[in-house]
């Protein structure tokens, strides 16, 4: 899969070099090309923001270096890419999402600061690409840089390869499956007695029946009490059906 990211602070994306998607680039699982937007600037001060049309605080996003930029960008590969553009404004990301993302081969990521890029931007690549405008949660960040690392880090681990253990995101929360919908409960290792505290004996029984059916409890009980808009969401009849397995 290939990622380019053009951004005001390429330095913000250096995280990119570490753990699992830093292992992945080395990999080559995963083709990061990280864009300093100033490069298609051309006046003396690389300006890429100006005043707003109709007043108001803060500042907007040229449309020229974004609109370069990604001409160029979009030129340099094959096929089309999914642009995707974090905003507070956008549609929430979520695991599905991820999921969406990861089937694809080639995303450019449009972080921007101030208080946003000029519309036109998004309107023009809108009819020539598929554009995902996301919001990854109900607050607002400085800019999109640090939205971009969440979500390539949330899609990077879905590509076949990336993680150790190919079964290891097949419980995790928000999974598609058996325990959809749930939070994961609480996990323990070794030691057995910790500070006076035990591991819960079931974990420790073997039997593999009883241990499921713990877990299942212990993911309810947590998302009921963190989450009780997911037990709402939750489909009784897939519910009993995971019973009869258990
Ligand atoms: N930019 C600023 N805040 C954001 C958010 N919550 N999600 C995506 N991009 C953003």
């Amino acid at each position: 899969m290939r990622l380019d990211i053009v951004t005001i602070f390429p330095e913000y994306l250096e995280p990119l070099n570490v753990s699992l998607v830093g292992k992945a680039r080395a990999r080559g699982l995963l083709d990061v090309r990280v864009h300093d937007l100033r490069r298609w600037t051309h006046d003396r001060h690389n300006t890429v923001d100006d005043t707003p049309y109709g007043g108001g605080p803060g500042m907007v996003m040229k449309p020229e270096p974004w609109g370069e930029a990604l001409d160029e960008i979009i030129a340099s590969g094959e096929g089309d890419p999914v642009l995707v553009v974090p905003t507070p404004s956008g549609r929430p990301f979520d695991q599905a999402t991820a999921v969406e993302l990861a089937e694809k081969p080639w995303l450019v990521f449009t972080p921007a600061r101030y208080e946003g890029i000029d519309r036109r931007v998004i309107d023009e690549y809108g009819e020539r690409l598929q554009v995902r405008e996301l919001s990854i949660g109900d607050y607002v960040l400085a800019g999109g840089e640090a939205p971009v690392l969440v979500m390539v880090e949330a899609v990077a681990r879905l590509l076949p390869g990336v993680l150790g253990n190919a079964e290891s995101h097949r419980d995790d929360s928000f999974a598609p499956g058996a325990m959809a919908d749930l939070l994961e409960g609480p996990v323990y290792t070794k030691p057995p007695l910790w500070r006076g505290r035990d591991v819960p004996e079931v974990l420790l029984s073997g039997h593999h029946g009883r241990i499921a059916r713990w877990r299942r409890d212990e993911a309810f009980r947590r998302t009921a009490r963190y989450r009780p808009d997911l037990i709402e969401r939750c489909d009784p009849a897939a519910l009993d059906a995971d019973d009869r397995k258990l």
